[in-house]
């Protein structure tokens, strides 16, 4: 009788444990796809064919100076090691670091704001599942006037709408799931919305296009405009696109798209490359 139940009281015990361990596991490869999702190889990993994953350095030329994106390995002294839950959310949510300093917004924060709780906690296990890198960081080179990171809080107070994504009931879940895509992870309007001054894109503007993107790159209108925009693509080349980076005209897509395609689009399921389809048709 006594062994049956501590037989009994092993296997729950063991059973319980595979069950926390495959939901870690979920987690996990659920963050490692929010990772391609939201673009963050392009910025966070060196072009050099030896940079070790997301250990940062990659140069970032704006307007205001030149960014350099930092290590987020789980490395604690010089990477993202050590921080909370919270912490984490905070950064992507309020463009806030754990000491409490503005981020300048050359980290998208402005559009991964709308990132879920659930899909911040899965892509820290991703990042927090990663080798540590010890790899100190470089200091931004910044024009004088945007040295002062507390400057930012006007900023944000003026285009930081702070927030999770919240569906539309109006819209369908195809549609809700393209806003999510593309506002929030994709962070497509960084480059494809022209920006103000302040250098924040406008609101006005959204997917409109802009002269000058990053890099010197020339963004198209991706609205559903047929002159100026993609208003001529079916949903299925918008999607085969996004897989593939080839034009319904035959060409394929260069400059910071192809890495976009490479790091982004391309590894997403078939279903989330139709739902920013679908998304983008409904973009006027
Ligand atoms: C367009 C380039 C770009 C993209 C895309 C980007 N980041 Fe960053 N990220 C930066 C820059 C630049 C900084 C530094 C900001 C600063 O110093 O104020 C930064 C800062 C961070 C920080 C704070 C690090 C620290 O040491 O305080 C974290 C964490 C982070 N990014 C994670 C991510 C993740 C995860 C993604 C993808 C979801 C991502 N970033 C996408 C450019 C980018
Ligand atoms: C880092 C900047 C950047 C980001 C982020 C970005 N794009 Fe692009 N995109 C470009 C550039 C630059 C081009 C033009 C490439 C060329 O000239 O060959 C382009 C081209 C395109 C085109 C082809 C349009 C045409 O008329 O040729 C589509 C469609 C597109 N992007 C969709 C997206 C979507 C959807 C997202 C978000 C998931 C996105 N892009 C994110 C820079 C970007």
């Amino acid at each position: 009788m006594r062994h049956a139940a501590a037989l009994a009281l092993l296997l729950a015990l063991t059973a319980g444990g595979a069950a926390g361990d495959d939901a870690a596991d979920d987690a996990v490869a659920r963050g490692e796809y929010l990772l391609h999702a939201g673009g963050c190889i392009s910025c966070h990993q060196a072009s050099k064919e030896k940079a070790a994953p997301l250990s940062g350095g990659r140069a970032l030329d704006t307007p205001f100076g030149r960014f350099f994106a930092p290590n987020i390995t789980p490395d604690v002294e010089t990477g993202i090691g050590g921080w909370s839950e919270r912490e984490f959310i905070a950064a992507f949510r309020h463009g806030r670091s754990p000491g409490g300093a503005n981020y300048y917004p050359a980290f998208p924060y402005p559009a991964y704001t709308g990132m879920t709780d659930d899909d911040l906690i899965a892509l820290k296990a991703y990042l927090d599942s990663l080798e540590p890198v010890s790899q100190p960081n470089r200091p931004h080179q910044l024009t004088w006037y945007v040295r002062w990171r507390a400057a930012v809080g006007a900023w944000n107070a003026l285009y930081l709408k702070a927030g999770a994504f919240e569906p539309d009931p109006n819209l369908s879940e195809s549609v809700n799931r393209g806003v999510y895509l593309v506002k929030h992870l994709g962070h497509c309007g960084e480059c494809h919305s022209p920006r103000n001054r302040l250098g924040a894109p406008r609101a006005d503007a959204f997917l409109a296009g802009n002269p000058d993107g990053p890099e010197g790159d020339v963004v198209p209108n991706i609205t559903n405009d047929e002159e100026a925009g993609i208003g001529e693509w079916t949903e299925d080349d918008i999607a085969f696109f996004l897989e593939i980076g080839m034009l319904p005209d035959g060409d394929f897509t260069g400059a910071s798209m192809s890495e976009v395609i490479d790091h982004n689009t391309s590894r997403l399921s078939a279903e989330d490359r139709l739902a920013i389809a679908a998304f983008l048709k409904s973009v006027d």
